[in-house]
């Protein structure tokens, strides 16, 4: 099949797509496919295929501005002949359901979960909703929004009595740790809360759990999978946008070390957290682990809770989500052959339920 790699964007995560992107070009071919690149500069500009094929070449690790408005350049999307898109731009304006509901109105078959559940994920005071109406853990947390933080912020600190530090204050929308911080002390609260809302209009301020990092890949349509577990060692306090891109500090271990039934039981919440969403294709689901106190009474490991689901997570070449499929036993071509085949099955089930609505207004309309 002709696979339209889009790659790049807008958010932070530009040159990270990049990378992933070629990662899955190179598997797609393997799988026989063909590959269209299909590149977004981070002034949103589509770009010409020569540059964006130079960049999956490897010629380029990221896109320059186009510097045009970006509807002018749709030309570059709408000239090429392809039967499948995979999106692999991470972030806002790619992984938040925006990209997706492209596809959807461009009527082609896509990788990756629908506009409803790339958007819920997205943003985190929805996510825990969502995944706290299932019965699933999430760490205790407030949002605080914009305007009422603004009017009366002694109010907002009101709420967040209950919280010891370490406390995590967080832009409700964002990802590569951008405006995240680990409060030390509650007189620093004020300040967290103001750096997210530079990133978004509500913040989430939850527990911080001292403990191990882990993280499960879930892949799937009408059943979803889970793989085996991985464990990020952050190489500081915690896993911020240094550690992530700009030092060498962190450890990113596969399989992790775990017991059996802690193992069983991340996975199958996994595959219930992205089910909560209203997921199917793949999403990486991130949880923290709580260390056992040093007197439990019962020894092993602690409670657990979902952090985040991702639903469009890393591809490069060490990324996890790869790499935990590969030793769950499906090599990253069979993954991506997958990915596609599922996103043809979506696109397939999805034109029968428009048939059947249109076919019912027919049968009323002519009674
Ligand atoms: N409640 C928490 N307790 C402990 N560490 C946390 C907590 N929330 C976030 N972190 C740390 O911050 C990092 C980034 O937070 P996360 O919610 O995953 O945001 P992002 O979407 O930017 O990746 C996590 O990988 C972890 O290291
Ligand atoms: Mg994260």
């Amino acid at each position: 099949m002709n696979v339209g790699v889009i790659f790049g964007g807008r958010s932070v995560e530009h040159k990270v797509s990049v990378a992933s992107a070629r990662t899955v070009s190179r598997a797609l071919e393997d799988a026989g496919h063909r590959v269209v690149p299909l590149g977004i500069a981070p002034d949103g500009c589509w770009v010409h295929h020569d540059l964006a094929s130079r960049a999956l070449a490897g010629g380029l690790d990221d896109l320059p501005p186009v510097g045009a408005p970006v509807v002018s350049t749709f030309g570059h999307l709408l000239s090429v002949e392809v039967d499948v898109l995979f999106p692999l731009v991470h972030g806002t304006w790619g992984e938040d359901g925006t990209l997706q509901g492209l596809c959807e109105m461009l009527d082609l078959p896509y990788v990756g979960t629908g506009v409803l559940s790339s958007a819920a994920a997205m943003d985190k005071a929805v996510a825990k909703q969502l995944l706290q109406a299932a019965g699933l853990p999430v760490v205790d947390y407030e949002v605080i929004s914009r305007g009422p933080w603004s009017e009366d912020p002694e109010d907002g600190l009101s709420r967040l009595g209950r919280f010891e530090p370490p406390i995590f204050v967080k832009p409700s929308v964002g990802g590569s740790s951008v405006g995240i911080s680990k409060v030390p002390d509650k007189s620093c609260l004020r300040t967290a809360i103001d750096l997210a809302l530079r990133f978004d209009d509500r913040v989430i301020v939850e527990a911080g759990i001292d403990g191990r990092e882990l993280e499960c890949a879930v892949l799937g349509y009408q059943e979803l999978e889970a793989s085996v577990l991985g464990e990020i060692v952050p190489g500081k306090d915690f896993y911020d946008y240094a550690d992530k891109y700009l030092e060498d500090g962190a450890q990113l271990l596969a399989p992790a070390d775990l017991d059996d039934g802690t193992a069983a039981d991340l996975r199958a919440v996994a595959v219930d957290a992205f089910a909560a969403l209203g997921g199917w294709g793949m999403a990486r689901v991130d949880f923290l682990l709580e260390a056992p106190a040093p007197l439990a009474p019962v020894p092993g490991d602690g409670r657990f809770y979902i952090n985040e689901v991702n639903t469009l997570p890393g591809f490069t070449s060490i990324s996890m989500y790869p790499r935990l499929w590969e030793l769950s036993g499906v090599p990253i071509s069979a993954l991506v052959d997958r990915l596609v085949e599922i996103a043809v099955e979506r696109h397939r089930d999805r034109r029968r339920l428009d048939d059947g609505i249109k076919g019912w207004i027919a049968e009323v309309s002519s009674e």
